[in-house]
């Protein structure tokens, strides 16, 4: 047994005996005295609050309606590649849930929806003939969200790409498959821009391309050479830049568009100006391969010096549509990855060792420093003078222990978005243009490697029944959404 669980068994006989009341069942409603105090840390006006998914973690129905295999699923399938022996041909079947989850998100007081479309679906072997089937559960979802007052925001690729194009070209080894991607974006943006208004091209190309091809962690699971490893992250910029031309030449005008990037968090060692300097200087250099050149249409000098004879090839025009015009940029941020300190260089800057004992959630990669939520959205902004950004991820895995009557009390996952939104208030108060905050994530769900071990949802999912409880976590959210400010 637990520590903790004696513990609280413990404090509850103690409260029994006092006659002391126990934790209540129901949601913790917050005191409405609380919302005149004038240090409240309010957001904006109009600032958007939204949950974020992704197609593969949580739709399941993987054979349904003409649906094609993906890479994942392959993947997934392949024995000791999940931690947990798991797949994700079920997930937390919101193919079949969806008006369901639409609930969860209206009873959060959500106004948007950050999810993501399956391409296998639109377009079973990648490319040829569209699946109407595919289209029409995407077509029933965004009705279903328009019609609870929550603005579908799609992301086009969040890493499921058609099993037949890594068969055919070798996913993104080839440029072919940036090319048909923006003909599966041209076709989604065209029949569902009417109503979804802001729509993401490729979700985190950073993470797709080092753990899906260098690293071999993520599907389709290879560790190619450098040179090989660069042009695959130029292809994925490629596919970034020719899906925001599909949306200008085939969405109905004023369809908003731009990436979902986890940018490379440079933080300084502290808010000293030299520091500060130079994280800006290291966020450019770190981010060369996506943002920077999304952003400024070149590859840093030092991003071709360091890369050599490895670097990329490509032509003018690659990097002139790579840059093509975007209205916004999506920051996922969860953790700190560097920290910058001031260097007599040439760089004009240094990175401080992290020390083995930095702190860290349950996962252990994610290392826990809220003020990656102020420097992330303040360093892009300043850097390339974005006017729009959207949080388009953040939250954390928590062990989510459920108690005798089936609650989950992850005041670590509270801990973590509390402090992370309060960076977050701190930079829309100084004026940083952020607009928006989408939480990962809605539900539990099939966290990739991990399988089901990790669990970052703010409602826990029974994968056994597939019943939906909302956590300590989703009573903080609704709070927080409902007075515009950190709760
Ligand atoms: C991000 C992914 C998302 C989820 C979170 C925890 O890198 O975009 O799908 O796995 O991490």
């Amino acid at each position: 047994m637990h520590f903790n669980s004696l513990s609280r068994r413990h404090f509850a006989r103690i409260a029994a005996a006092l006659g002391l009341p126990t934790l209540p069942a129901e949601p913790l409603r917050a005191a409405s005295h609380r919302d005149d105090r004038p240090t409240d840390r309010r957001f904006p006006d109009g600032f958007i609050w939204g949950t974020a998914t992704s197609a593969f973690q949580i739709e399941g129905a993987v054979s349904e309606d003409g649906r094609g295999p993906s890479i994942w699923d392959r993947y997934a399938h392949i024995p000791g590649k999940i931690a947990d022996g798991s797949d994700a041909d079920v997930a937390c079947d919101h193919y079949h849930r969806d008006t369901e989850d639409v609930q969860l998100m209206k009873a959060l007081g959500t106004t948007a929806y950050r999810f993501s479309i399956a391409w296998p679906r639109l377009f079973p072997d990648g490319l040829g003939a569209p699946n109407p089937k595919g289209l029409a559960f995407y077509d029933r979802l965004v009705d279903e969200l328009l019609a609870n007052g929550i603005a579908p925001f799609a992301t086009m690729y969040h890493w499921d790409l058609p099993q037949a194009l890594q068969e055919r070209f070798g996913g993104w080894r080839s440029r072919d498959t940036a090319e048909v991607f923006a003909d599966y974006v041209a076709y989604a943006a065209g029949r569902l821009s009417d109503r979804v208004r802001h729509i993401f091209t490729v979700n985190e190309c950073a993470r797709l391309v080092q753990l899906g091809y260098g690293l071999g962690y993520d599907a389709p699971g290879l560790t190619l050479p450098q040179g090989e490893l660069n042009q695959v992250r130029h292809h994925v910029a490629l596919g970034h830049g020719l899906a925001v031309q599909a949306v200008r030449a085939h969405g109905r005008p004023g369809t908003k568009v731009g990436p979902a990037e986890n940018i490379v968090a440079c933080i300084p060692a502290f808010d000293a100006p030299a520091h500060v300097r130079a994280a800006e200087i290291a966020t450019r250099e770190l981010n060369a391969g996506y943002l920077t050149v999304m952003l400024e249409g070149n590859y840093t000098d030092a991003f071709l010096a360091s890369a050599g004879a490895d670097a990329p090839k490509y032509t003018a025009e690659d990097l002139a549509i790579i840059a093509s015009p975007i209205d916004f940029l999506g920051l996922n941020v969860y953790k700190p990855d560097q920290y910058a300190v001031a260097a007599d260089n040439e760089a004009g800057f240094a990175l401080a060792p992290l020390p083995t004992s930095f702190p860290h959630m349950y996962s252990d990669w994610l290392r826990v420093a809220p003020e990656a939520m102020y420097w992330s959205p303040r360093h892009a902004a300043r850097l390339w003078n974005v006017k729009s950004i959207y949080i388009t991820e953040n939250g954390t895995s928590a062990t989510d222990e459920v108690d005798a009557d089936g609650r989950v009390w992850d005041l670590d996952r509270v801990m973590y978005l509390r402090n992370y939104l309060t960076q977050l208030q701190r930079a829309t108060a100084e004026g940083v243009p952020v607009q928006g905050y989408f939480l990962w994530s809605l539900l539990d769900n099939f966290e990739w490697q991990d399988g089901f071990e990790k669990r970052y949802g703010i409602h826990r999912v029974d994968f056994k029944t597939q019943v939906r409880t909302p956590k300590l976590s989703a009573d903080f959210y609704r709070e927080t959404i409902r007075r515009n400010g950190v709760a």
